[in-house]
């Protein structure tokens, strides 16, 4: 695991997290089984989000898996949850992260993250939203609001999600707390260079999502399983390339978050441990064609401020 400290509070944070977020959703029974399925291949490090609508049955797998001994106590696991944008506001924070918990069955989550550096009027329940509803985020003080929840013991640590190096550098002129993590999309063919060397710099430990591309969802696509570089050098290793994707961000410092509710995969996932990249197959990742896959205009709307986002430089 990665340690690293949040305010005053030291974490250790699971190299390889599940992700719990599928497309089309997985039904609650299917994504509790997945999830206790996961603890006993091994998973310590879940990741959800209220917008996923999956915390439920998270809370749910983790009492099971405690009832059935498959883990001793909830300190063996690290469980983070997201602010959703509709709750973007000071004053909804802390009640926020209180529904989280209920629904969780947890006193206390290990990690709680800025979903996305946006507002969202309240009533707003569809992508893509129109333009209308969706508004800047006022940085300073929703990180006012999470630094209340880590203050009030109702997390361990905050941070933030999909921040650019713009976004962050607000932050940090204000944060009394800095971010322990930016969780953003990483993956081979968006490996995010400049945003990582700023996370360095600054003591931000970066999570993937989409570590795999996030094939077959309604968001993703299949580019970084049928890459040919990374299917190449899968093939010369005896891995898959799957696991060339997670062992590279590894290799970068990178934790991820692969979403598998297959039992075969999510092991095969968690087995980039005893191997490496040559520094010959390394330089090949590197030198791979670059493209996002997901976008402020992709999830929101193609609307203008969000277009220019997008194109910002990270
Ligand atoms: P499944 O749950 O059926 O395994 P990401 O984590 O980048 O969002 O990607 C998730 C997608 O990749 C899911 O569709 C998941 O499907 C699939 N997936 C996860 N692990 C693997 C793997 N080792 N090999 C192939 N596909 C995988």
């Amino acid at each position: 695991g990665v340690a690293l400290s949040s305010g005053d509070d030291l974490i250790t944070i699971p190299v390889i997290g599940m992700g719990t977020s599928s497309s089309p959703p997985a039904g609650h029974e299917a994504t509790k089984a997945a999830i206790i399925e996961a603890i006993r291949a091994g998973y310590r490090h879940f990741d959800t989000a209220s917008m996923y609508r999956t915390e439920q049955p998270l809370g749910e797998a983790i009492a099971e898996a405690l009832r059935l001994g498959l883990i001793k106590s909830r300190e063996e696991l690290y469980i983070c949850s997201k602010l959703w944008c509709s709750s973007a506001e000071k004053e909804l924070i802390v009640p926020e992260i209180k529904m989280s918990l209920r629904n969780l069955q947890l006193d206390y989550l290990d990690m709680y993250l800025i979903h996305w550096p946006l507002k969202l009027s309240e009533e707003v329940h569809q992508m893509p939203v129109k333009k209308e509803h969706i508004f800047p985020l006022d940085i300073k003080s929703v990180w006012e609001g999470m630094e209340e929840c880590k203050n009030l013991g109702l997390t361990k640590a905050i941070g933030v999600s999909n921040f650019s190096s713009k976004h962050l550098e607000e932050l940090l002129s204000t944060a009394n707390i800095p971010p322990a993590v930016n969780q953003v999309e990483m993956n081979p063919l968006w490996q995010q260079k400049k945003l990582r060397e700023f996370c360095k710099a600054k003591g931000i430990h970066v999570i993937a999502y989409s570590p795999l591309g996030a094939s077959n969802t309604k968001w993703g696509d299949n580019r970084v399983l049928e890459c040919d570089v990374l299917q190449d050098i899968a093939k010369a290793k005896g891995k898959t390339t799957a696991q060339i994707s997670l062992r590279w961000l590894y290799e970068q410092g990178v934790s991820s978050v692969p979403k598998s509710f297959n039992k075969e995969r999510m092991r095969q996932n968690l087995d980039i441990f005893n191997w490496s990249l040559t520094e010959e197959e390394s330089n090949k990742i590197s030198q791979l064609p670059q493209r996002k896959g997901i976008t402020f205009a992709s999830v929101f709307g193609p609307h203008d401020w969000l277009l220019e986002l997008d194109a910002e430089d990270i």
